[in-house]
């Protein structure tokens, strides 16, 4: 490079720092397999939707499974072998949020913070089952000190800090189409997390899984940092995967319309294998069952339960997931004359790997269908679709639906939403179930009402 001379030495110590932290063995094998070689992707033939465990049970015996799942699920929570795992290393370029995702303001009434939504359903379920759950938090070398330093500021909202670990994932250079790692600024590479697949092997270099053997731990349940009204431990699903011996499993919600914005989940040569929406066909995507359901109806939310020695297994000989091609407009500087670049189009490859890539490489495995409604409002941008606002809506929504079963009387709107807005604190009710218990702590609600229950 043309500029290292030019550089301060503590812009040189940064930029020393950064080039020794990254893997080059990797970037140099990475250049030659998915940047230099475009890679092609052709639909399999041997195609398939997989089984799912319903939302609702089908009939007696699998709602007996259910009841029994759940107990288990209960179970290894009192014994205190399941860990709670947010993945919060991305950069939330379409939310554009200065700070960390996970530190903004998502709930409909105290616009609570993601982390707190979080923190809270863990100390209620914790208080529940009379057992400390470990919270492991995955970062950035990017948000990593700002996320630890707010999680100090709010003294870990009534977490134990013994029971929160937060580490940071990998970084990865974009590298440009003739196969050259590109400067940022003369004094820093263009760096971005090398994907929520990452995960899986930060859990492993950080020592967070050696630390969850010692605490006992088996199960970890993962989910994203982005939806506020997620269910950190499901005891059901997590039940079912742990009765069937799966060893990593996922929920699911049925898609929408076919191309809906989910991936999709399908059976590949007898494995399972998330499908990316822009990966399959629009004549597949659209098929159709004589009921009329979507074939392939199972969009991925990405909540998975896994064991920890599965996840041990997928580093045993270096990490076992794919890295993928995303070609991106990357800012960067003109490696010649200095000039800042900001490309209109394409100009270099990012790789990232993918959590759902792990799917195949199980043994066994169960999907769960979940409910739209129930747990899934996420947080991926300012307005429209899975925004800030849609987020606060379908939470309304949820609530009113946990109240309304509990006889509670909800204003509305012509169109049949709430109007009013009503959140919910862990500390009320974890499951719907929970609100008849507390019913007489709900005053009446009144049109236009913002309504906080703790
Ligand atoms: P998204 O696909 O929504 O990406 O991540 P993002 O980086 O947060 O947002 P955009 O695309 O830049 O707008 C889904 C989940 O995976 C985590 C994110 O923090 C989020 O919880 N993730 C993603 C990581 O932890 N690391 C990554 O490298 C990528």
């Amino acid at each position: 490079m043309n500029f290292y001379h030019r550089l301060s030495s503590p812009e040189k110590s940064e930029l020393d720092r950064q080039i020794a932290s990254l893997d080059w063995p990797l970037v140099h094998q990475l250049v030659q397999s998915v940047v230099l070689k475009p890679q092609t992707w052709k639909i399999p033939a041997d195609l398939s939707p997989p089984t799912v465990y319903p939302y609702v049970p089908n009939d007696a015996s699998q709602q007996e499974k259910y009841r029994k799942a759940f107990a288990r699920g209960e179970d290894l929570l009192r014994q205190g072998k399941i860990a709670a795992f947010v993945v919060a290393g991305g950069q939330g370029t379409r939310l554009g949020w200065d700070g960390p995702k996970g530190t903004f303001p998502a709930t409909p009434v105290r616009q609570k913070p993601l982390f707190q939504c979080f923190a809270e359903f863990l100390v209620a379920l914790a208080k529940r089952y009379g057992r400390a759950i470990p919270f492991y938090i995955m970062t950035s070398p990017i948000n990593h000190a700002a996320t630890v330093s707010f999680w100090e500021c709010h003294q870990y909202f009534h977490l134990n800090p013994q029971q929160v670990m937060f580490f940071p994932q990998d970084m990865l250079p974009a590298i440009s189409f003739d196969g050259k790692a590109l400067l940022e600024t003369p004094a820093s590479l263009a760096l971005s997390p090398n994907g929520h697949g990452g995960s899986l092997l930060a859990l492993h270099k950080s020592g967070a899984l050696a630390d969850m053997q010692r605490r006992g731990i088996e199960q970890i349940s993962y989910f994203q940092v982005d939806n506020p009204i997620v269910r950190c431990i499901d005891p059901l699903f997590i039940g079912l995967h742990d009765l069937d011996e799966a060893q990593m499993s996922s929920k699911m919600l049925p898609k929408a319309f076919g191309k809906e914005k989910l991936g999709n989940f399908c059976l590949v040569n007898g494995k399972l294998t998330v499908i990316e929406y822009s990966d399959l066909p629009d004549s597949l995507a659209e098929q159709r069952l004589p009921n009329g359901e979507l074939r392939f109806r199972a969009g991925s939310i990405a909540l998975h339960a896994m064991r920890r020695d599965f996840v041990e297994s997928l580093n045993d000989h270096g990490f076992a997931l794919p890295y993928h091609r995303a070609e991106k407009k990357v800012p960067c500087i003109d490696p010649i004359s200095g000039q800042p670049i900001k490309p209109d189009k394409p100009n270099a490859v990012k790789m990232e790997t993918f959590v759902f890539d792990a799917l195949p490489l199980t043994t066994r495995s169960i999907i769960y269908e979940t409910s739209r409604t129930d747990e899934f409002a996420p947080i991926k941008a300012p307005t429209g679709v899975d925004s800030v606002v849609s987020s606060r809506e379908i939470t309304t929504i949820r609530n009113a639906e946990w109240l309304l079963a509990a006889g509670v009387q909800i204003p509305r709107r012509p169109d049949g939403t709430p109007d009013c807005s009503i959140e919910i604190a862990p500390s009320f009710a974890l499951y719907p179930q929970d609100v008849l218990a507390r019913k007489s702590d709900i005053p009446p609600i009144s049109a236009g009402d913002k309504v906080y229950l703790q």
